[in-house]
């Protein structure tokens, strides 16, 4: 029999097996929460009653209510931990920084209220449990009704401001200002929308309990470290529904930089990925064997189109297990890979967690007799069927079960493969009816506290980018790793990176991306992107394209898609989109060292690339419903087109000077304008004071765009593009002079400058003359074909290394 004939086969017979065990497992899963799940509470909701008792702390205060108890604590002097309990405190799988530097704090009575501050906020609690915060002119920012508890449950509230708008709370199919949605409930589930979702699915599979409050008087940040399923509303009061645990929560004041920097002080700083990984991805669940990855990766050099990486989906693997490769399709992958390696392509594969249930599976039998699968109540493991059919699921919450998963990526590693792309982990499982997850009171170890799936359920896929990750450290020491994970939860961006899921082939799916991003970029994850084009279904030419085009300006730049949709490639679509997207590609490639200093940035700063418009004009109520269009870093505004055949659009232009990309013309911002885009562009504009890195080959490109008054600046992080060896940061200056610009050259580190040339392009200016170290040298306009990418070049002055660089001339 034939491959394609095997494969037919077992995928039929698959089909019927998977279908009769999800209809056991749903049947099942009913059962076990019947027999064992969490009754509904029957006592009455309770607030905390009356204060007590205060103890003063070395950061702050405790204090006993009748029937709770409260801790706030000062961890920096913008940054406060209130803890509610009764209830399990958090296993701090989400907490990167245990300990902090003292804080100066005072406590004070005052009649019935207990002032707790430092140098820049207060919390008033007051003789009932509310907690109101106030910033250091007083402004009062938040305030906290008395938390409710219900047998296991709490209720938190907090009233809202009347024009304040609410971000974030992790992945979500909805606007980007949640409270646009009065009424809905955002679910803290993750949950594997199964092969669909488009906007207003809810929840989806990267839940995170934090949000952004944004308001002119004052904006904070608040995250809940509780994992327990819960439910979040917006309206004039603020709820969080939690249905167990303690209720532990963070509360920061500051603008956009300084609450994200807190945020991810706390949870941990995104790592700074390998150079490649900000090339284009591509992928497709549907490369069945060697020979279609082949052909896929020949394609790209035939089109002349950049590829840095192709991801293998569950084709590759031997019957869906685990850790395995297909022997028959994929016969020689060490070779292959090595093969793809020269061409400057990596290959990543993907793992899901469940393990096939088989005695005849080393990793089942290894997996049970080391006890490292999760179980019932009763002890027994619990099955569920997934696609390799009925499987168990390592613990995650057990350090052994996380030591002996990373364990097994070195079968992968030592076949060449580069990453890992974490599907599943939601943990999502095939069921007709009901929660496509594990049943509630299946057993987590919890690092020894032990707990049920109500509280791990949200942590599973978090836990397993962290084997996976510490994996890659470990048999890669000298290697950065790379890893997309679907689910996670807060401290993800420790250890990988994420995208969107399988967003629906629609105009409306192109949108909510924007959307969605920016909502996962304010919950601290900066790297994620889209299946470009949608995952299930045939987008056509336009749709391709403008999706293409958004995602040239994202993180994460991957084409994928479903089984079931046709194959999908820069070149399907023929002319003249092949061509658009090679442009769009060499633009992305030309801009790498953009986006590895962002990342660099990201790393250091918590601060991530993408940003919403509001991010420098918190204050500016014109900018805060924005959910089309995106800062990238400080330099770049995108606008991209998210409507079909649409050749223009409005956009809503922050303050200062831009400069559009594509003609260099120059705009004064804090207005709404109409944009003309013709298909083959994306509306992107240049803040006036930026120097924009580009590269080709080894030569550096600086695109300056003066500033209109005063300064500006740019930077360029580098070093080998993998590992953890020397680095350097190259800082340019430029400042207005009355002769026309200046621009100075400052350098730190030891990596060696890796670039030949550096090329000049002046933007905006009519230029006169041009000194490099005092030398008078030439300038002049490139050949258009010289320039690789669809942006004006400016005027070019070409040198090697230099301190200044003057040059006169005038703003056009
Ligand atoms: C679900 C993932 O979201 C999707 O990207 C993948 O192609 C399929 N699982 C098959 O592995």
């Amino acid at each position: 029999m034939n491959i394609k004939k095997q494969i037919a086969l077992r995928l039929r017979t698959i089909r019927l097996e998977r279908f009769i065990a999800s209809l056991i497992y749903s049947w099942q899963r009913d059962r076990i929460e019947r027999q064992y799940g969490k009754p509904k509470p029957s006592e009455p909701m309770q607030t905390p009653g009356q204060l007590q008792g205060l103890k003063k702390t070395d950061r702050g205060a405790w204090m006993q209510f009748e029937r709770a108890a409260v801790q706030v604590e000062f961890l920096k002097s913008d940054f406060v931990r209130v803890t509610w309990e009764p209830g399990w405190l958090p296993v701090p799988y989400a907490i990167a920084k245990e300990t902090w530097p003292e804080v100066k704090v005072t406590v004070e009575e005052n009649r019935d209220k207990i002032l707790i501050s430092s140098s820049q906020l207060t919390a008033i609690v007051s003789g009932e449990g509310s907690i109101e915060f106030l910033d250091e002119s007083g402004r009062s920012l938040r305030q906290e009704l008395p938390p409710q508890r219900q047998g296991e449950q709490w209720t938190h509230g907090a009233k809202l401001r009347s024009r304040e708008r609410i971000y974030g709370l992790g992945e979500r199919a909805a606007p980007f200002n949640l409270r646009l949605q009065q009424g809905k409930k955002y679910r803290m589930w993750h949950y594997d929308a199964g092969g669909l979702y488009g906007p207003g699915m809810d929840p989806l599979y990267l839940c995170i309990p934090v949000y952004v409050g944004l308001h002119e008087n004052g904006s904070y940040l608040i995250f809940y470290e509780n994992s327990f399923d819960a439910n979040f509303s917006f309206n004039d009061v603020a709820t969080a529904e939690f249905q167990g645990g303690a209720i532990r929560y963070y509360f920061t004041a500051g603008n956009p930089r300084q609450l994200l920097g807190n945020y991810s002080e706390l949870t941990g700083g995104p790592p700074l990925p390998p150079r490649w990984v900000f090339g284009y991805h591509q992928s497709r669940w549907g490369y069945e064997t060697e020979k279609a990855v082949r052909d896929t990766a020949n394609g790209f050099e035939k089109y002349d189109l950049p590829l840095s990486a192709i991801h293998l989906d569950i084709d590759c693997k031997d019957n869906f297990r685990s850790f395995t490769i297909d022997p028959d399709r994929f016969p020689k992958l060490r070779e292959f890979n090595r093969e793809m390696e020269a061409k400057g392509v990596r290959i990543i594969a993907i793992v899901n967690p469940g393990v096939k249930r088989d005695r005849n599976n080393k990793l089942y039998r290894e997996g049970v007799a080391q006890e490292v699968f999760s179980t019932l109540p009763n002890g027994e493991i619990i099955h569920a069927p997934v696609w390799p059919v009925m499987s168990a699921f390592p613990d995650f919450t057990h350090p052994l079960a996380r030591h002996w998963w990373s364990r097994q990526y070195e079968y992968l590693l030592d076949l060449g493969v580069c990453g890992f792309w974490h599907d599943m982990n939601d943990p999502g499982v095939f069921t007709l009816w009901g929660d496509a997850t594990l049943p509630t009171p299946t057993r987590h170890f919890m690092e020894g506290r032990g707990g049920d799936h109500r509280e791990a359920h949200n942590l599973y896929g978090l836990l397993q980018a962290r084997a996976g990750y510490e994996a890659l450290r470990d048999y890669r020491p000298e290697q950065r790793p790379f890893i997309v994970s679907r689910s996670g939860w807060a401290g993800l961006q420790r250890y990988a990176w994420t995208w969107t899921g399988d967003i629906e082939t629609s105009w409306a799916g192109l949108r909510q991306t924007v959307s969605t991003v920016l909502g996962l970029s304010l919950s601290g994850i900066p790297y994620t992107g889209p299946d470009i084009g949608g995952f299930k279904g045939n987008p056509n030419a336009e749709l391709y394209l403008r999706w293409f085009q958004l995602s040239t300006f994202l993180p994460f730049c991957r084409t994928h898609s479903a089984n079931n949709a046709k194959p999908r490639t820069p070149w399907t679509y023929g002319e003249p989109t092949s061509s658009c997207v090679r442009d769009l590609l060499r633009l992305r490639y030309g801009l790498i060292p953009y986006f590895y200093t962002l990342g660099w940035e990201a790393q250091e700063t918590g601060i991530p690339p993408i940003r919403p418009l509001f991010w420098e004009e918190p204050d500016n109520s014109q900018l805060w419903d924005v959910e089309d269009a995106f800062f990238l870093g400080d330099a770049l505004l995108v606008y991209p087109i998210v409507f079909a055949k649409a050749r223009s659009r409005l956009a809503i232009v922050p303050r200062g000077y831009w400069y559009r990309l594509s003609d260099d013309s120059r705009l004064q911002g804090s207005r709404r304008l109409r944009l003309d885009v013709p298909l083959a562009e994306i509306a992107v504009f240049v803040k006036a004071g930026s120097i924009l890195p580009m590269e080709a080959g080894k030569t550096l490109i600086l695109h300056l765009y003066p500033p209109v008054e005063d300064r500006g600046e740019g930077r360029v992080y580098s070093d080998a593009g993998d590992g953890y060896g020397p680095w350097r940061l190259d800082g340019f200056e430029m400042t207005r002079t009355a002769e026309g610009l200046e621009l100075n050259w400052h350098s730190q580190g030891t990596y060696p400058f890796v670039y030949q040339m550096v090329e000049l392009h002046l933007h905006g200016m009519k230029l006169q003359q041009v000194w490099v170290d005092d030398r008078e040298v030439r300038f002049g306009s490139p050949a258009p074909e010289t320039s690789p990418v669809k942006i004006a070049p400016g005027m070019v002055v070409c040198c090697d290394r230099f301190q200044q660089v003057r040059f006169l001339g005038r703003m056009d």
